[in-house]
């Protein structure tokens, strides 16, 4: 193998194609990444291609130049070709120049994509890509994040959190979700709870310290009866959101059950964590509790429990909808009543404009078209009928999802009790310790009443608190039965 040369290792066309192909795939990037810089990409699928499609296309080249150096390098050897094994000699005339100009390529090179690297990085976890890269997909929590506390959140900071071991993990699962979009093989809805979302403490806690929370919120509803007169109905609360830690008031209220404060586990029989038979409460001082339910259908055998693994209750036991949050009809409405975006002086419109929000369509658009025949035949020429559409619809394209078969009712939020169990899951008067201990389902332990009754503006506090009055004469049934049993957030 006389007279080789490094470079006639190039010599072979599966080389020279991926020589071509890498430069092409090199120089678009380039030019894409130096537009990106200059104006952010708006569209995301032009982020795929520069971050994404076009550097694996470069890869493959890389890998077709050196799968055709090593087949020439084989053909030389086996003496197929005329040349010869390389003997770097710096002495000879322009091989000192040559190896530098090499050195120069893959430096700038591997400068180059470890920049690309890093942007790519960058770019997977981004809002854009996220939300709408996988469009359908995405669209329901997307749309709710926008409209939530949480829209200048990035999706990332919930999702995956600081640290490698959980960049690499979400990583592999979204390759795993990428391949199922492409195949259309996805749950719809997408299934909740989340079972490897990242714990509580590495996420909400970076931005949130609910332990030093104190004292009480001011909380005001008003409802909107489904009379002829949208009779309005207003609540007035003092919900006691509480804390954890001694050196900012007592350690009591909502955020009295936080991790490593008063440790709170439980077993789940179903999979949406709902049925909550089984409760164990560590508290500050050590002091070991266990509280099991009293219905003799649901209650769990010694077996059972020692089978089961308990979840440690952290923010998402109570907060798990804190930024896809769909708005159930019923509140939807009285939410865009009480604030003046739909005129609550047009008859029955509360009734109507939540029976049309909450029933069931296949597409999206069959669900506006809905919405605008039914109020173009009940309210032909009212003044407020384009306005009022225009309001349902959007309504309705904020919060439901037929397509992907999203909306309030297949993911229950765990606050409140009102149409979902919430709170009473634990806090309904049936779960006992061994001692005869209960928690506590008495109305005032969560939330003081200061005023309730009809009208919007309520001029009667009370300090001491009140009993709850029910808007709707039902004979006391609400003592009885839990809200959600006859409240389902739709008419
Ligand atoms: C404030 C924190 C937070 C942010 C920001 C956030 N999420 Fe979530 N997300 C959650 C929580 C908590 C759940 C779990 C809900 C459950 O388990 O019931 C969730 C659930 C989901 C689900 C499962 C389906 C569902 O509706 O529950 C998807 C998909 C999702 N998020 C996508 C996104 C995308 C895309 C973004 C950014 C556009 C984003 N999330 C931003 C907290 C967040
Ligand atoms: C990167 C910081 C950040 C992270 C992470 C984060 N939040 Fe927030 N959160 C915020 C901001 C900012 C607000 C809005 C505050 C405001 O405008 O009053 C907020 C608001 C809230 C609110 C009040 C919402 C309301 O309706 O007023 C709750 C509850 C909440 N976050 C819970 C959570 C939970 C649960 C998680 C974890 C899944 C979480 N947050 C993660 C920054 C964060
Ligand atoms: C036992 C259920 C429960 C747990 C656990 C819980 N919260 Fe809350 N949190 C509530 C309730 C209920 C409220 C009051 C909601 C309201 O009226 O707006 C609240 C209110 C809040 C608020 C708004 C406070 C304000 O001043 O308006 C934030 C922020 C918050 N929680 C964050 C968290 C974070 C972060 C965690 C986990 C470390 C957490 N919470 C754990 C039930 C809980
Ligand atoms: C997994 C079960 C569980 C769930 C779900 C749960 N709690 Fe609790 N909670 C407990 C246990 C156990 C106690 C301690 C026993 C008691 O005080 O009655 C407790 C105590 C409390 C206390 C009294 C704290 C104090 O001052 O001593 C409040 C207030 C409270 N919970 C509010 C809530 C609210 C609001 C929700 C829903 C957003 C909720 N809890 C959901 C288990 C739960
Ligand atoms: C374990 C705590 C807890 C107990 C016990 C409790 N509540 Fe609540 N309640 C809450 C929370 C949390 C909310 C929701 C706060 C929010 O949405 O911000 C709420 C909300 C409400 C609302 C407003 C409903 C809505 O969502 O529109 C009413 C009315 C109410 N409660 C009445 C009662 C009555 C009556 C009882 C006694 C039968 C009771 N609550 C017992 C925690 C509790
Ligand atoms: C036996 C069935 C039943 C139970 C249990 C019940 N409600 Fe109601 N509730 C009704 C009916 C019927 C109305 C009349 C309006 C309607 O049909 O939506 C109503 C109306 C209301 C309204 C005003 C309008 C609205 O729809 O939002 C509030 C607020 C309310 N209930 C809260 C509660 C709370 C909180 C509980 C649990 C403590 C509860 N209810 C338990 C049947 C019930």
């Amino acid at each position: 193998m006389k007279d080789f040369k490094v470079f006639n290792l190039f010599r072979n066309w599966v080389s020279m194609l991926g020589m071509l192909g890498a430069i092409l795939a090199f120089t678009s990037i380039a030019i894409l990444m130096v537009l990106d810089t200059l104006a952010h990409f708006s569209n995301p699928y032009i982020g795929v291609l520069t971050y994404i499609v076009a550097p694996i296309i470069l890869a493959g080249c890389i890998f077709l130049i050196i799968s055709g150096m090593i087949w020439q390098y084989n053909r030389i050897k086996k003496g197929m070709t005329n040349t010869s094994l390389p003997v770097i000699d710096f002495g000879k005339p322009g091989v000192m120049r040559k190896t530098i100009i090499i050195l120069i390529v893959l430096g700038i090179t591997s400068g180059f994509s470890a920049l690309l690297t890093a942007r790519m990085y960058h770019y997977t976890e981004s809002d854009a890509f996220c939300g709408t890269v996988c469009h359908e997909v995405m669209e329901p929590e997307y749309t709710a994040y926008q409209n939530s506390p949480h829209s200048n959140v990035g999706c990332s900071e919930c999702h995956i959190g600081s640290g490698a071991e959980w960049f690499v993990k979400a990583k592999l699962s979204g390759l795993h979700q990428v391949w199922a979009v492409l195949r259309g093989n996805f749950h719809r809805p997408i299934k909740t709870p989340i079972e490897n979302l990242r714990p509580a403490r590495d996420t909400c806690h970076t931005c949130h310290r609910p332990e030093k929370f104190f004292g009480a919120v001011l909380r005001n509803w008003t409802y909107y009866l489904p009379d002829k007169n949208n009779t309005p109905w207003t609540i007035k609360m003092l919900v006691h959101i509480g804390g954890g830690d001694p050196d900012h008031g007592a350690v009591q209220g909502v955020h009295w059950h936080m991790e490593g404060v008063n440790d709170v586990e439980y077993i789940a029989t179903d999979d949406k964590r709902l049925e909550i038979p089984w409760v164990r409460v560590t508290d500050q001082n050590g002091k070991v509790t266990v509280y099991q339910t009293t219905e003799e259908d649901k209650v769990l055998t010694k077996e059972q429990v020692a089978a089961a693994t308990p979840r440690h209750m952290d923010c998402l036991d109570c907060h798990n909808r804190p930024t896809h949050n769909y708005w159930a009809p019923n509140d939807a409405m009285d939410m865009a009543l009480s604030s003046g975006r739909i005129d609550a002086d047009i008859p029955r419109i509360k009734a109507r404009g939540a029976e049309l929000l909450g029933n069931e369509y296949e597409t999206k658009q069959e669900a506006l078209d809905a919405i605008a025949n039914t109020l173009n035949k009940k309210y032909p020429a009212h003044p407020k009928l384009t306005d009022t559409t225009a309001e349902l619809q959007r309504i309705f394209s904020n919060n439901f999802f037929p397509e992907m078969k999203a909306r309030w009712d297949v993911h229950p939020d765990h606050i409140g009790h009102k149409f979902t169990p919430g709170c009473f899951r634990c806090h309904d008067g049936k779960h006992k310790s061994e001692s005869g201990k209960v928690i506590r389902d008495d109305c005032s332990v969560c939330h003081t009443i200061l005023a309730q009754g009809e009208g919007t503006h309520l001029k009667t506090l009370s300090a001491s608190g009140m009993e709850f009055k029910h808007p709707e004469d039902i004979d006391g049934m609400w003592k009885e039965e839990l809200c959600h049993t006859c409240h389902t957030g739709a008419p």
